[in-house]
């Protein structure tokens, strides 16, 4: 922990602190032949595919398309939960047939439903058992990152770990909205630590011989990603859910997470980034707070091995993240900064909503209408785009919540 202390404040001591402004994006509108994108047509069938695939290669890194055998089993249903107002349903996904990797998803249902629910899916830091004190929440037997005690022992959740974190997931606001949450531990993928990978589920893509993913394969942001697809697709046969109407969501670096599983898997009905920073939202070649080389020398096991070409030389990326957030489009994607928070780069996380913009105008939709980023505390975004900064920390928080629920009853309500 105090090695964690260490590794941060020394990036803290190193990051910028001036904002570079003689940067060139890459235009998100722009083949890489140099042709200006005119149509939706040419926009799904060149230059879509052809930022996809630079992200693929330079950044995040390649998901296997090797299918592998993925089974649902329901480990509890209890239409009482929190005080007989929810439905709570832990479903657990095997992702091989010896049964040694799974993924606990952990949902929590509004009994005052007619239809099936528009939902929330996220990724959780914790455990599940984070997210609420409900005693009856499988308490996650994988390794994690805090050493806290009495919530965790030996990296390891306890019974004090229970509604930890439930400010970042406040279970019964998004109830009362008329929404489901759904939930994962996304240390059951992967642990969140360097040289780690295997004993994630990684190894589970290998092909005959290799030990690792080659460098343009993805890394732990990926393997995430792909957790929550996992997820949606246990979701679509679950008939209490509206599927099509599933809202991804990811705080930090799973704020990265969930941008990326957006991008790459159109299911996904509306992206929501919580301050995901360098490597999510943020344009990278403003070079302000965290950089490619802080991040990846602190967390080499998130992005992929040829990401680390690019440390210190973000304005040689061939894209940048206002890119990330021009996959998602038409789809609403929301962006949500924090005052405090400057080592993300709340105003280059802005600037990627505006950057992205233009191909949300050629789908017809409305983006973000200016350069200029709003004051604290001053959501903006009546279009497919919604952006605010919040007063405070790095953090996910129920102001948060009621912006995304605000935004969310837009379109999926
Ligand atoms: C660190 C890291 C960020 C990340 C954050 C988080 O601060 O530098 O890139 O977003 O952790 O995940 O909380």
């Amino acid at each position: 922990f105090l090695l964690q202390i260490a590794i941060v404040s020394s990036c803290f001591a190193q990051a910028p602190k001036e904002a570079a402004t003689d940067y060139h994006l890459p235009e998100a509108m722009r083949t890489q032949s140099g042709k200006t994108v005119n149509s939706v047509a040419e926009w799904e069938k060149v230059r879509r595919p052809e930022i996809l695939a630079l992200f693929e290669k330079n950044v995040q890194g390649k998901t296997p398309v090797k299918a592998i055998p993925v089974r649902f089993v329901s480990m509890s249903v209890n239409p009482h939960a929190i005080n007989g107002t929810a439905t709570r349903k832990q479903v657990r996904i095997y992702f091989s047939s010896d049964e040694q990797h799974y993924m606990d998803l952990l949902l929590y249902l509004p009994n005052n439903r007619n239809k099936p629910v528009p939902v929330f899916l996220g990724l959780n830091f914790g455990g599940n058992q984070v997210v609420h004190r409900d005693t009856g929440i499988i308490i996650s037997k994988q390794w994690v990152r805090y050493t806290s005690e009495p919530a965790y022992k030996d990296h390891l959740g306890t019974e004090a770990s229970r509604g930890t974190q439930s400010d970042d997931w406040p279970v019964e606001k998004i109830l009362a909205a008329g929404y489901g949450l759904a939930t994962a531990y996304y240390g059951d993928l992967q642990p969140d630590s360097a040289n780690s990978v295997n004993a994630g589920i990684a190894p589970l893509f290998y092909k005959k011989g290799q030990t690792e993913p080659a460098a343009d394969e993805w890394g732990a942001i990926g393997v995430w990603a792909w957790g929550l697809s996992r997820a949606l697709d246990y979701l679509e046969t679950d008939k209490d859910i509206d599927a099509k109407k599933v809202a991804v969501v990811g705080h930090s670096r799973l704020g990265k997470t969930a941008l990326w599983a957006g991008a790459q898997d159109r299911r996904f009905a509306l992206v929501i980034s919580n301050n995901s920073g360098e490597g999510g939202a943020a344009i990278t070649r403003r070079k302000y707070g965290e950089t490619i080389a802080l991040m990846n020398k602190a967390f080499p096991h998130w992005f992929s091995g040829n990401f680390k070409k690019f440390n210190d030389k973000e304005d040689e990326l061939p894209v940048d993240f206002h890119e990330l957030i021009a996959l998602i489009a038409p789809r609403p994607v929301y962006i949500a900064s924090a005052s405090k928070d400057q080592w993300a780069d709340p105003v280059g996380e802005y600037l990627s909503g505006w950057y992205a913009t233009p191909v949300y105008t050629l789908y017809g939709a409305k983006g973000l209408d200016t350069p200029v980023p709003p004051a604290v505390g001053q959501p903006v975004g009546e279009g497919a785009i919604g952006y605010h900064i919040r007063e405070g920390e790095h953090a996910m928080t129920p102001y948060d919540w009621d912006q995304y629920i605000r935004f969310a009853n837009r379109f999926l309500r």
